[in-house]
C-alpha cells in the first residue's frame, strides 16, 4: 500500500496534510528540473551574444531560498504542535523490553502489564500475524492521553502510525508525548529502534473505546 494510514488523532491528520503539501512541492520542482534536462538534449551549446546572466543567476539563488521557506514554517509549526502537553486525562507509561513492552497505568491503582506478541501457531484466524499482542492497551476516545516511554534495557521505539506518535524509549530516560485518539478501534504499531534479533516481534496494540467503556475496564 502507497501513502499513509487513516490519521485516528488530530496531530496525525496534521502530519497528513504537511506530507501532501510538501511531496506537491517536491513533484514540481522535479517536473520542472525534468523538463530543463529533457531540453538540455535540444541545446547546440552556441549563442553569439552570451557572456552573463546576472538576472537568472538572482532568480534560481533566491526562489530556491523560499521554496524551502515553505516547507520550513509549516514544518515548525507541527513540531511544536506534536511537542504541545494539553492536560491530559490519563497517563500511560510504557517500557521496552528485549521484546516485549509494559505497560502502567500510574493514575489508576497503578495497573501494570506485560504485552507478548502473539506467536504465529497461536494466531486466531482472524488475528494480524506478527501484529497482535496478548494485553492489548485500553484508552478513551476523545480525551487527551499523554505517554511516558522508556526502557528497561537497550533503546526501544513507541510507533503507532494511525495516531502520529514515534518515541524512542532510552534506558535512564523518561521521554513524553501525547494525542487525542478522535474515534473507536484498534491501532497498531510495532518498535521502531533496532533493538536485537526480535525487534520486530514486539507489536503495540491500542484499543480505543468510549471513555464509560474505559472506565469498565479499569
Ligand atoms: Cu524494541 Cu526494536
Amino acid at each position: 500500500i502507497l501513502g499513509l494510514q487513516d490519521s485516528a488523532s488530530p496531530l496525525m491528520e496534521q502530519l497528513i496534510f504537511f506530507h501532501d503539501h510538501a511531496l506537491l512541492i517536491l513533484v514540481m520542482i522535479t517536473v520542472l528540473v525534468g523538463y530543463l534536462m529533457f531540453m538540455l538534449f535540444f541545446n547546440n551549446y552556441v549563442n553569439r551574444f552570451l557572456l552573463h546572466g546576472q538576472l537568472i543567476e538572482m532568480i534560481w539563488t533566491i526562489l530556491p531560498a523560499i521554496i524551502l521557506l515553505f516547507i520550513a514554517l509549516p514544518s515548525l509549526r507541527l513540531l511544536y504542535f506534536l511537542d504541545e502537553i494539553n492536560e491530559p486525562s490519563v497517563t500511560l507509561k510504557s517500557i521496552g523490553h528485549q521484546w516485549y513492552w509494559s505497560y502502567e497505568y500510574s493514575d489508576f491503582n497503578n495497573i501494570e502489564f506485560d504485552s507478548y506478541m502473539i506467536p504465529t501457531n497461536q494466531l486466531s484466524t482472524d488475528g494480524f500475524r506478527l501484529l497482535d499482542v496478548d494485553n492489548r492497551i485500553v484508552l478513551p476516545m476523545n480525551s487527551q492521553i499523554r505517554i511516558l516511554v522508556t526502557a528497561a534495557d537497550v533503546i526501544h521505539s513507541w510507533t503507532i502510525p494511525a495516531l502520529g506518535v514515534k518515541v524512542d524509549g532510552t534506558p535512564g530516560r523518561l521521554n513524553q508525548t501525547n494525542f487525542f485518539i478522535n474515534r473507536p478501534g484498534l491501532f497498531y504499531g510495532q518498535c521502531s529502534e533496532i533493538c536485537g534479533a526480535n525487534h520486530s516481534f514486539m507489536p503495540i496494540v491500542i484499543e480505543s473505546v468510549p471513555v464509560n467503556y474505559f472506565i469498565k475496564w479499569i
